[in-house]
């Protein structure tokens, strides 16, 4: 008899990933057997975890912080979204080698596509933040067709970095020239941590954006980020960021369990009322 297939999330910490409630959410659903376990793996035990990961029976997994740039460079073979965004975070076999691809561009576009449907017509797009997160929605936007990229950060070299990397239609830029570019967004996107627990809050630049313009925040805790009800206030449609994190887990159940899972209401308060019961322990 075949093994019943078992899948992972590795990071370090790893208390905090949502991957485990997702995936068994979805393994419940769909009547599957099969395992989704969170393992906590430092970064010098990486190597010799993934190296053992078909002999442990797993099919393959997910990456969080701090390995989504080691697993990359581990892997036999990258998909073209983990080469572009230089990390990964689904890992899978393919004639047993270990191959690295990275779903949170698929994740954020398929979160827009079920929230706001209208993003596909924006021709130009403002990304406030130029961290680890800013290069997937780079991606899914360049990809998506955009024509151009107001890539807004407080450090600017990091947001001129990333012009380098992805090319011409990015336009790097600090927070004081954004104020006046903010008018020419069709679609505006928060990647930083403003407005994270502990963290300062957004500041109020979404005063300038035009009344069409849409507004979406990746982060989703809390569900209403300072960001969003900045947005709400100037009557911006808006997609909150609990949808890129369930919708990026999709591809990986796909190509471990079998079936494509739906993203749907129930997921979503099922992953909400995990959040809340972290937040309140
Ligand atoms: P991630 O991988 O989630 O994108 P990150 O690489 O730490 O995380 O990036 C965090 C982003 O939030 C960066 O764009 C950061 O700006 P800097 O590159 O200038 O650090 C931005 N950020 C964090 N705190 C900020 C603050 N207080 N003011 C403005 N930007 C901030």
């Amino acid at each position: 008899m075949a093994e019943e297939p078992r899948a992972f999330v590795c990071g370090h910490p790893i208390n905090h990933s949502k991957s485990p409630a997702i995936h068994n959410f979805w393994l419940n659903k769909y009547g599957l057997s099969g395992s989704y376990e969170s393992i906590d793996v430092t970064p010098q035990k990486l190597g010799d975890f993934l190296e053992g990961l078909k002999l442990a029976g797993f099919v393959g997994g997910n990456a969080t912080i701090p390995h989504k740039e080691a697993v990359f460079s581990h892997a036999w073979r990258k998909d073209e979204a983990a080469e572009a965004i230089g990390a990964a975070n689904t890992l899978w076999f393919e004639d047993d080698k270990l191959i690295a691809g990275n779903t949170d561009a698929y994740g954020f576009a398929a979160n827009l596509d079920d929230q706001i449907p209208k993003w596909r017509n924006a021709e130009r797009a403002m990304i406030f933040g130029a961290g680890g997160a800013s290069r997937a929605i780079i991606y899914a936007l360049l990809d998506a067709g955009i024509k151009q990229i107001d890539l807004v950060n407080r450090t600017l070299e990091r947001a001129e970095n990333l012009a380098r990397i992805f090319g011409h239609r990015i336009n790097a830029m600090n927070w004081e020239t954004a104020a006046a570019a903010i008018q020419k967004a069709d679609l505006c996107i928060n990647s930083t941590s403003l407005g994270m627990e502990g963290q300062p809050d957004f500041p109020p630049i979404l005063d300038q954006a035009r009344p069409d313009a849409l507004a979406a925040d990746i982060v989703y805790i809390p569900s209403e980020t300072p960001f969003l009800k900045l947005a709400k206030q100037q009557e911006l449609v808006t997609s909150d960021g609990l949808g890129m994190l369930l919708h990026q887990a999709v591809p990986g159940f796909e190509k471990w369990f079998g079936v494509k899972p739906e993203v749907d209401s129930g997921l979503r308060q099922h992953i909400l009322a995990e959040i809340n019961k972290t937040d309140a322990t």
